[in-house]
């Protein structure tokens, strides 16, 4: 009678974990195919002149799985070549400013099926060895896409670099250029937390911000401090001014992309061109991190590396009054060149 009665159980618990099992494997395959067919819908006004007339469903697929596959090796080259996958020049560079958010805006902005981005800082036009080796070399850094994709790369160096505008002038007369700024001070200090940072981990000492961007024999603020140099955006925009016209660069507003980065990343769409496909739900706050991370679909999300979003030193007040009554009249200029204006102090 135990015998039998224990069978019983033995054949329930069977049938019950079968079930379980059942259930589990349907709903791991429903999200997969969420996760591919949620976002897709066609997709308006193309690339300027080319103008596609949809974008393919398969891009998007293609993102979120064999274009992974391929980065980590796990995929052909033959499928690559199935797929029609090509390596762009970028159509689009975020050509700096250093700490200005320049990774988050290239992260967020690849959430968007129609962009892929360079994760590495290239480095081509602003090194001589790199430039070098030719637009080849460059291109073959580029990420594999759909040809209806256009690729974004950015290197903030490339805004001070003196040689940099000529050179992609010369590659690319058209392209559209992105400037990502902050207020200047704040953006100053985050540079001087970065180098500060490098210092400390080689166990080396370095200099008080307030040492460095303060001349101790005028008391004027120091000129010949990079990361005040940096911060005179009018100056470094100006060089490029010879070269592309002002219509060619937007201009993103650093300090509004950490507290509020749709809007941001909207107006970046509409002058890429791209339909708007950047929505609330791929951006959410972590309150442990203190920023906006990024959620591509209901599996996959992430937040940018601690390095991005340090805590920065106390710095002297009044060197910071003197700091923004020096950047003030840049500012200005700055504004009334790009049409863009900020609320700086
Ligand atoms: P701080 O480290 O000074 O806070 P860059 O990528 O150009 O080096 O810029 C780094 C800055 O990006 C960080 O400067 C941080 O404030 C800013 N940032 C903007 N959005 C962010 C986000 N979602 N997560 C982390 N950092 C972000």
């Amino acid at each position: 009678m135990l015998f039998k009665q224990q069978a019983w159980l033995r054949q329930k618990l069977l049938v019950l974990g079968s079930l379980a099992v059942g259930s589990l494997l349907y709903l791991v395959a429903r999200v997969g195919s969420l996760d591919r067919l949620q976002p897709i819908c066609p997709i308006e006004g193309r690339f300027g002149a080319r103008g596609q007339a949809e974008f393919p469903l398969r891009a998007l697929q293609f993102k979120r799985g064999l274009l992974h596959e391929f980065r980590k090796g796990n995929a052909s080259k033959d499928q690559v070549r199935l797929h029609d996958l090509v390596q762009q020049l970028p159509k689009a560079i975020i050509i700096g400013v250093r700490k200005g958010g320049t990774r988050a805006l290239l992260e967020m902005l690849n959430l968007h099926p129609a962009v892929v981005k360079a994760s590495q800082e290239i480095h081509f036009f602003d090194n001589d060895e790199n430039y070098a080796k030719g637009i080849e070399w460059y291109r073959k850094k580029m990420p594999f896409s759909y040809p209806q994709q256009i690729t974004i790369e950015k290197s903030p160096a490339y805004f001070i670099t003196e040689e940099v505008p000529e050179r992609i002038y010369k590659m690319n007369s058209s392209i559209k250029l992105l400037i990502i700024v902050r207020e200047p001070t704040t953006r100053a200090i985050s540079d001087y937390t970065q180098v500060l940072e490098g210092k400390e981990r080689k166990n080396k000492t370095y200099y008080k911000f307030e040492k460095l961007a303060i001349d101790p024999n005028t008391c004027e603020v120091n000129t010949k401090y990079k990361a005040v140099r940096t911060s005179i955006y009018t100056k470094h925009l100006e060089r490029w001014l010879k070269y592309f016209p002002i219509e060619q660069f937007h201009i993103v507003d650093g300090d509004r992309l950490i507290t509020e980065p749709l809007p941001e990343l909207q107006l970046v769409e509409k002058f890429l061109n791209l339909p708007p496909r950047i929505s609330q739900y791929n951006l959410y706050f972590n309150a442990t991190r203190g920023f906006y991370c990024l959620r591509f679909n209901i599996i996959f999300n992430k937040c940018l590396a601690g390095s991005k979003g340090r805590i920065h030193p106390e710095v002297d007040p009044s060197v910071i009054t003197k700091l923004r009554k020096f950047f003030h009249p840049f500012n200005q200029k700055f504004y009334q060149i790009t049409g863009r204006t900020l609320n700086w102090p």
